[in-house]
């Protein structure tokens, strides 16, 4: 189970990489579309779904998590997956929207420190 756990962590941080990633190499080439996006789409998906794969295997370890840190993390990874679809979809449309691209990668930002700074254990 520790290898599973230690494979998730990984697959996690990559895609906490390609969300913040993604959003600084579209920022960078100052476009709205392109691979970028699609980088920074499927990396907040994959944080929600590692993310609660994660939970479950610490539940499932009779680990108890900070349940009101990982509420906020929830929280904030569905707006910026909800912030990074609507980009694409109207990426697709023709109507880039990049303030919803920046939403998307703040918040990527503002995970990873929640994340960090953060007590994950609920015993401290
Ligand atoms: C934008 C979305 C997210 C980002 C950028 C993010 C970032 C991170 C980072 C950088 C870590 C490693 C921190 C450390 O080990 O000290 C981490 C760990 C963790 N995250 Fe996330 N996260 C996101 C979404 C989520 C979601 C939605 C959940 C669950 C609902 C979640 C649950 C966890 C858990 C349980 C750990 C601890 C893993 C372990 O140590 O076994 N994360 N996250």
């Amino acid at each position: 189970m520790e290898i599973l756990t230690n494979v998730l962590v990984l697959i996690h941080l990559i895609g906490m990489a390609a969300i913040v990633g993604g959003w600084i190499s579209l920022r960078v080439r100052g476009v709205e579309s392109g691979r970028g996006l699609s980088v920074v789409v499927w990396g907040a998906r994959f944080q929600i779904l590692t993310g609660l794969a994660l939970v479950g295997i610490h539940e499932s370890q009779k680990d108890p998590l900070n349940h009101a840190k990982i509420g906020v993390k929830l929280a904030i990874a569905l707006a910026c997956a909800a912030c990074a679809e609507m980009a694409a979809a109207r990426a697709r449309r023709g109507s880039g929207d990049s303030k919803l691209i920046d939403y998307a990668g703040v918040l990527g930002i503002l995970n990873t420190a929640v994340a960090a700074l953060w007590e994950t254990s609920a015993s401290s």
